[in-house]
């Protein structure tokens, strides 16, 4: 599975938009505190769900206001308020996994190579960083030989790759004290990699 994200920067309403290589998702929170993954596609017209917002706690669509339910089914459709919508009126969902204070993704042309941090106990997310340079660059600067993490005793590094070029870099650690020397030290990490690349 692939990271693509903190669970600490995905609270209840909010929608993350992520992307790994060619695959665009959507993210978003519902009530029960769930985190949800879907082809960030509206299946009317094609729309970006993550332009949407959301009422009742659905994720609905900017452009017509149709409303997804967490299963990804039409529930509403604001045009014709009597219709009960088809079943077969849904997203594309992708299973979604919060674990070491990440969200992790299965892709479906992806998952199978990368499997989520062994990581046990408490995990504290510390910032996702945008990097300009390319995965294998990054990969070399993290150590990160295959596989899409590098874990240590009190320290998770993870990557995934929105478009060819950038590397964007997620971090956890074990210890919630030390979350800003972390931050620091992943900042320091991207400037000294840019300024390689760049
Ligand atoms: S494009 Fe999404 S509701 Fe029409």
């Amino acid at each position: 599975m692939i990271p693509v994200g903190l669970s600490i920067d995905l609270r209840h309403g909010d929608i993350m938009p992520a992307r790994h290589y060619d695959e665009p998702v959507v993210l978003w929170r519902d009530a029960q505190g769930i985190a949800h993954a879907w082809e960030d596609r509206c299946p009317h017209r094609g729309v970006r769900l993550s332009l949407g917002f959301m009422r009742n706690d659905r994720l609905t669509c900017q452009y017509h206001g149709w409303q997804f339910d967490r299963d990804g089914h039409c529930r509403v459709i604001p045009a014709h308020p009597s219709l009960n919508p088809p079943a077969t009126i849904r997203t594309r969902v992708y299973e979604v996994v919060e674990k070491a204070g990440m969200l992790w993704v299965d892709f479906a042309n992806r998952g199978a190579r990368a499997a989520i941090a062994p990581a046990q106990g408490n995990w504290y997310g510390v910032r996702s960083l945008a990097i300009r340079a390319p995965e294998n660059e990054t990969r070399a600067s993290l150590v990160l030989e295959e596989g899409q993490w590098r874990l240590s005793a009190d320290r998770l590094l993870a990557l995934h790759t929105p478009q060819v070029g950038i590397t964007m870099v997620h971090m956890a650690v074990s210890d919630e004290s030390a979350r800003l020397k972390a931050a620091q030290w992943l900042t320091h990490l991207r400037d000294t990699l840019e300024e390689i690349v760049c």
